[in-house]
């Protein structure tokens, strides 16, 4: 089935614009708490049944154009050899973190099928109960923005350990970075082969780094993640969408990935993408999530504006700039939805 949602993804100009929110599964939702409130997180992401049921949730209730598997881009970290929690307001742990040679020999690579067998039967699901009604979107971290939770052994403000190894032991960040590279290739090609129709990379980190250091030290492994997905034998050919939050600096390098989609936060104008980038370029996004704070009419203005830009663009998805806050009431969400539908049929 001819999906908008992946047509826009191929550079079709598809009416009304497709729309998706990042992060639509989670705790806004009353339904998703109900779910959540009888396990924790890692549970939910590990039991099939249940991560495709609120995978679910939003297209029920929201009626967006994509689903997007309910997972967590650090579930991969677990099986090369970490240990990983998820504290209430403390946000991830890893551990032990990763700082110097012999923490990084010690990281394996992953085997897909017997180490995250979960994910890929929840994909199986999926795409059973979505036929015929959404596209199923897969999705990983990027290289980079995984070598940030090891490296900190969590979240972080500063990143000062991570930048410390990449610039006091280049070699041996690269060695961290070529690992995780092999992980997320092989994750990401058996997500593909479960049945995932497109998949997103979040580079959620990246845009700490200044362009020179993003091009020495974050594109070659991009590039590598996506020129793997378009070669691999007997694997069917789906759109890879890139985000880097905060990468309004590194749009330029970003289209270098390669990927089909470029993601977009809300700091960067799509006007000023489609400028810089020229007009053959199919961009993702860019509502600030905080937006859905706004007046009902406010919302639509900037919702407006938003599709306005997208028109310029050779095609375009909408999406929130980031992921959506638990305060946001669903009725906003759902309100949200709807106007990008009636906007730009
Ligand atoms: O988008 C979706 O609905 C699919 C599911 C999804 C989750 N995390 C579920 C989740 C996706 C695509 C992610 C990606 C993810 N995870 C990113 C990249 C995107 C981004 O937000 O920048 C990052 C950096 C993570 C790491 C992560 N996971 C953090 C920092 C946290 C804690 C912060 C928080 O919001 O609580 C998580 C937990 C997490 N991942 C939750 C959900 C629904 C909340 C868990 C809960 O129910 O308590």
């Amino acid at each position: 089935m001819d999906y908008p949602f992946l047509r826009a993804c191929r550079g079709e100009r598809v009416s009304p614009v497709p729309v998706w929110l990042m992060r639509q599964a989670g705790r806004y939702l009353p339904e998703y708490r109900e779910v959540r409130g009888k396990d924790d997180f890692l549970t939910l992401c590990k039991t099939p049944e249940l991560a495709a049921e609120v995978t679910i949730q939003p297209i029920d209730i929201l009626g967006v154009d994509a689903a997007i598997l309910f997972s967590d881009i650090l579930i991969p970290l677990e099986p090369m050899g970490m240990g990983l929690s998820f504290s209430e307001g403390k946000g991830p742990i890893l551990e032990p973190a990763v700082r110097d040679e012999k923490d990084v020999e010690t990281l394996g690579g992953i085997d897909p099928d017997s180490d995250v067998p979960f994910v890929l039967e929840t994909i199986r699901i999926l795409r059973q109960e979505l036929e015929g009604r959404v596209p199923l979107i897969g999705f990983s971290g990027a290289p980079f923005t995984l070598a940030t939770y090891m490296v900190e052994g969590g979240s972080s403000k500063s990143f000062m350990h991570t930048k410390r190894m990449m610039y006091a032991a280049p070699r041996l960040f690269r060695e961290l970075m070529a690992k995780i590279t092999g992980v997320t290739k092989s994750y990401l090609e058996a997500q593909i082969r479960a049945g995932a129709q497109a998949v997103q990379i979040f580079d959620t980190w990246a845009g700490i780094l200044g362009r020179e250091d993003y091009r020495e030290h974050v594109l070659p492994f991009v590039q590598e993640i996506v020129a793997h997905l378009k070669q691999a034998p007997d694997i069917p050919e789906v759109p890879v969408i890139y985000f880097i939050l905060n990468g309004g600096h590194l749009l330029w390098e970003a289209r270098e990935s390669r990927a089909d989609v470029i993601g977009l936060d809300w700091r960067t104008p799509i006007a000023d993408a489609v400028k810089a980038l020229g007009k053959d370029v199919v961009f993702q996004g860019n509502l600030d999530p905080c937006a859905l704070f706004l007046s009902e009419e406010r919302l639509k203005e900037r919702i407006s504006s938003i599709l306005e830009q997208g028109r310029g663009a050779k095609a375009h998805i909408f999406n929130l700039g980031h992921g959506i806050l638990p305060e946001i009431p669903p009725d906003k969400a759902k309100l949200m939805v709807s106007l990008v539908h009636e906007l730009s049929a």
